[in-house]
């Protein structure tokens, strides 16, 4: 009797964690899709909210270039191909935000595709350290997809994966924003191969947004930040040129003005004579 009433208590304890899980999951997290926003067909733009503010939010373009293999026409060789893989804006997105880790996942086409973005925040209380990034990115692709994979691929489902990275390193409390295309080359449970994936237009930020819907203060990545640099590099070259100028007709007056004076000294040309 005893032995039931343990296993009853323990299904039901069980039942009402599962019942826990379910709502935590089904409850609290919801995704807005912002792409509508944006006049680039590419661009995808998304917020995760979690008890009822935004807790992620990021918006980018992503191009996935996935090398795979076709039957050659004598059918005993292989020939290389490359599958060019556009993330669309009709993807199904799910997030997850902790207070140090956050993760996105992004999958499409019936799951056939599915991008996981890993963010790491450091750990406050560990000096000079007070930055987040990526730290882990992993595309897993099925070949037997046809939009992008032609028939015939040696079909199989892959997963490519980078850990230990640092990308995106913005310091703790801003967004990252991103123009410039930055490359992220993975490595495919595929023999290896190289899958290399392509992030532009980026503005994420994973860890703590002081405002719902609302990017904290920019950090802009170092290739912007030097484009920026180009831009204004004209004006800083004709300001410094301006400044010479005035400097060069400054010291000639000067210098001008001085020689004049020495020149007036010895007037008394009778002078000399006697010096001499
Ligand atoms: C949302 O609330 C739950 C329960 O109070 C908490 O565990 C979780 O960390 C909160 N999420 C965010 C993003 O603050
Ligand atoms: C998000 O919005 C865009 C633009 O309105 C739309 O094309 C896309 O299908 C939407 N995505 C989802 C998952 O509904
Ligand atoms: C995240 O925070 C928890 C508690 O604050 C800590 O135990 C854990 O080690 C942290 N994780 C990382 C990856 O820093």
């Amino acid at each position: 009797m005893d032995f039931i009433g343990d296993t009853t208590i323990l299904g039901l304890q069980l039942f009402i964690l599962l019942l826990c899980m379910m709502g935590h999951n089904a409850a609290e997290q919801e995704v807005e899709n912002l792409s509508g926003l944006s006049s680039n067909p590419e661009k995808n733009i998304f917020a995760i909210r979690e008890n009822g503010t935004t807790c992620l939010m990021a918006e980018f373009s992503a191009r996935i270039l996935v090398p795979y293999e076709v039957p050659s026409s004598n059918e005993v060789d292989w020939n290389p191909e490359e599958a060019n893989i556009q993330l669309p804006r009709d993807t199904d997105i799910k997030g997850k935000c902790w207070s140090n880790e956050s993760e996105l996942h992004l999958s499409w086409a019936d799951n056939a595709y599915t991008l996981k973005l890993f963010f790491l925040k450091d750990d406050p209380m560990k000096p000079y350290s007070n930055n987040w990034k990526i730290n882990k990115v992993q595309f897993s692709y099925d070949v037997s997809e046809r939009t992008n994979f032609k028939t015939g691929a040696r079909p199989g489902r892959h997963t490519a994966s980078r850990q230990h990275l640092s990308l995106m390193v913005t310091p703790i409390g801003m967004s990252y924003e991103c123009e410039a295309t930055e490359r992220i080359s993975l490595t495919s449970t595929d023999q290896k191969k190289t899958v290399t994936l392509f992030l532009s237009n980026v503005h994420i930020q994973p860890f703590d947004i002081q405002r719902d819907f609302v990017y904290s203060e920019d950090y802009k990545c170092p290739t912007d930040q030097s484009k920026q640099l180009e831009e204004m590099l004209p004006l800083i070259l004709g300001i410094t040129l301006g400044l010479a100028i005035v400097i060069i007709l400054a010291v000639y007056h000067i210098h001008h003005k001085m020689t004049a004076n020495q020149v007036q000294i010895p007037r008394d040309r009778s002078l000399y004579k006697h010096m001499g």
